[in-house]
């Protein structure tokens, strides 16, 4: 690693020539590769996080220096590039097909029964996969670099998402192993899929940035895919498999099981849980495997696809209208069934989300015995029309958890009434509150016990009080040894408390105590951050630092007040609101505030300048600053910046390639400057 270090810092000192540079970017490009290959696919990585990450940065800087160089598969195009417009066209060599579907054992059995007439044989010989809920993709390969990649669409023509699948991490930019093996023109095809953690994930951060959270791991894949921000897509942490050939050139196997196995040999993600069956009753078995598994997976799929082995009987038995007639997707049983509600629980989450929870009799459902299934908020009770007592449909659908999916009417008791979440918290009888414009129902209370431990980990968290050597399981152990019941305990902690902790050395106490110490100097928006009130992220904690300059101002302001604040909009202005009022909340400032933490910020002396208390949003290409400089330049003259447009802007900056953000600003009003006219008015030409 000394090496590279070395490499990088010669970088600075004595710039490259284009020779050198072309040669330590050719060096770093075959590294990386490799390391993403072992990271990604074999999953037995070599080196740490960050050295792979200076090791990419250095590339990344080569790149900047001399753009000439950047090559289609330089894995720094993972990271995404500048948003486009929309997605061209482009129409498949090879059609993409569907495929039928058998409902149940019988219909895989007449599918065999179909396929040995046709071929005149006694039996065949197949391989059966999972059948993977994403989303189709076509990815092509020009001497062995990734050149294009779309959508199904119709299945003739898809979309081109070149630059979103090259974010993906384990799609390969340029294949692995010897030239000759390699094909002159290589079209591939498989499955864009998510996993659950990074669905959950993801529709936490969604609900955080009050958008739309995603029904199912399929739609947030295609959602992800589909972003015209290609940064966005990098973002999200997309699986790719890879499961049959579309047109290839100067390549051929005789069987699927081959061609996976070059698939594999090249580098590509493929899903290992595949079977080479030699007749239709060992399919069944593995097909019923697949279903027994479904639950244990970590990603959704949907059945199986059962593939004639030999391509020589594939071609033979050819297609029949959309479908080919060679293979064949084995369905799942159905996962619905009926049970009766027992009673409905307000269940309060880790973050003061409250969701109404149904106790079921206990069913069978896919495999697995269910005994409690969500109903997600207030709305979906009321649009079901969904009671206590209620006979039920539930279902495991595209997610992990089961739902109601409706009730059964005529089986509903004469003196049900419908089901409305208490007004107070079932953990802390704290308040319990529905924004506006929000689905759930919320517990304000910070110190309530069902969501101490969430609370607590936010408090101590990088971005916020950034207390080192404070992780989820010193919360947890202290949490539940009750040495913290509210975030004020924190700083009651001493050595010999954390030093009686199971597997906690004396050391270690004392560099926690002076870290939880040290926290008190820290700046008011990682306090403000900290407390994590509703819908108040890192950002908006700094806008309210600024203005407010205290705590204590900060919970004198009014409504209006709050609401006049650039970037601030009702929804964030009632959280705080509602989060002063609650008794407990004030309390634990109070109680902070007597540990020594009341944090202040200078706010007379705030910038004063030509921009004073303008509003900017840029959006577009810049082509004489870059979106960071831009923003840095309003702010040194007193205005302020955002990344969206609201009622508050007062002006946008528009580059070329400038799309929603323009035609908001026009519906808006709000003035349209270009890159030039912006200059002028700071003062930068
Ligand atoms: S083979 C001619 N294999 O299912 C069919 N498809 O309903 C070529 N799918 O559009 C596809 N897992 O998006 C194949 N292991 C698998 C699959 C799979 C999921 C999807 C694919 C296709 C759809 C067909």
């Amino acid at each position: 690693m000394g090496r590279f270090f070395f490499m990088a810092r010669r970088l600075h000192f004595r710039p490259m020539d284009q020779h050198q540079a072309l040669s330590r970017i050719q060096e770093l490009t075959e590294t990386l590769s490799e390391h993403n290959h072992r990271y990604y696919i074999l999953d037995d990585p070599s080196i740490s996080d960050s050295a792979y990450d200076s090791l990419l940065r250095e590339l990344q800087d080569l790149e900047t220096q001399f753009p000439a160089l950047r090559a289609a598969d330089s894995p720094t195009q993972k990271v995404g590039t500048e948003p486009i417009s929309g997605f061209e066209p482009l129409t498949h060599t090879i059609p993409m097909l569907s495929l039928a579907n058998a409902m149940n054992d019988q219909e895989l059995i007449e599918f065999d029964a179909r396929i040995c007439k046709d071929l005149e044989v006694e039996s065949i010989e197949y391989v059966i996969e999972p059948k993977l809920d994403g989303l189709g993709v076509e990815l092509v390969y020009v001497d062995g670099v990734f050149t294009a990649g779309s959508t199904r669409g119709d299945g003739f023509t898809g979309e081109n998402i070149t630059q979103n699948l090259r974010t993906l991490k384990s799609l390969p930019l340029r294949l692995r192993g010897d030239k000759r093996s390699i094909p002159s023109y290589l079209e591939v095809r498989g499955e864009v899929f998510m996993g659950h953690r990074d669905f959950e994930q993801l529709n936490l951060r969604q609900l955080e940035a009050e958008k739309q959270a995603f029904a199912n791991p399929r739609n947030a894949a295609a959602g992800s895919l589909r972003q015209l921000d290609s940064r966005i897509t990098a973002s999200r942490n997309l699986l790719i498999n890879i499961y049959a050939a579309g047109q290839i050139e100067d390549f051929r196997v005789e069987t699927h099981l081959e061609f996976i196995e070059a698939l594999s040999d090249w580098g590509f993600p493929i899903n290992d849980r595949f079977k080479l069956c030699p007749n239709i009753d060992s399919v069944l078995a593995f097909h019923h495997q697949l279903e027994n598994d479904r639950e244990s997976l970590s990603y959704d799929i949907d059945g199986s696809v059962t593939k004639v082995n030999n391509l020589g009987q594939q071609s033979q038995l050819g297609i029949r209208s959309r479908s080919p007639r060679w293979a064949i997707a084995g369905k799942f049983k159905a996962r619905q069934e009926i049970t009766k509600i027992l009673s409905i629980e307000p269940s309060v989450g880790r973050t003061g989300a409250i969701t109404p929870v149904a106790n079921l009799e206990p069913v069978h459902l896919g495999g697995v015995m269910v005994a409690r299934a969500t109903l997600h908020n207030q709305d979906e009770i009321d649009r079901k029309d969904i009671r206590e007592l209620d006979t039920v449909v539930v279902q495991r659908a595209g997610d992990v958890i089961p739902e109601v999916v409706k009730a059964i009417l005529n089986k509903r008791p004469d003196d049900s009434k419908p089901y409305l979440i208490p007004d107070s918290c079932p953990a802390c009888q704290g308040h319990v509150i529905r924004l506006e414009g929000e689905a759930k129902h919320y517990c304000h209370n910070i110190s309530c016990p069902a969501q101490i431990k969430g609370r607590v980990e936010h408090f101590v968290a990088k971005r916020c009080m950034d207390i080192d050597g404070f992780g989820t399981k010193l919360v947890s152990q202290l949490v539940d040894t009750e040495l913290v019941t509210s975030i004020a305990d924190i700083y009651s902690l001493t050595v010999e408390q954390l030093a009686e902790l199971e597997r906690m050395a004396e050391k270690s106490a004392v560099n926690i105590v002076d870290a939880i110490e040290s926290s008190k100097s820290a700046d008011l928006w990682r306090l403000i951050h900290g407390l994590g009130i509703r819908n108040v992220g890192e950002h908006i904690s700094k806008v309210f630092a600024d203005k407010y300059g205290s705590i204590s101002a900060l919970r004198e302001a009014t409504l209006e007040d709050l609401e006049s604040t650039f970037e601030v909009g009702p929804i964030v202005a009632r959280g705080l609101v509602e989060f002063f009022k609650e008794d407990d909340n004030l309390e634990l400032i109070e109680a902070l505030s007597a540990h020594g933490l009341d944090p202040t910020k200078d706010i007379s002396s705030r910038t004063e300048g030509k921009l004073s208390g303008l509003a900017f949003v840029f959006t577009g290409k810049l082509e004489y600053l870059n979106r960071d400089s831009a923003r840095e330049l309003v702010e040194s003259l007193g205005g302020s910046s955002s990344g969206s447009i609201s009622k508050k802007t007062d002006y946008l900056v528009a580059g070329p390639g400038a799309g929603s953000k323009l035609d908001k600003a026009t519906k808006l009003g709000v003035k349209v400057l270009t890159e030039d006219e912006f200059r002028t008015m700071a003062g930068a030409d």
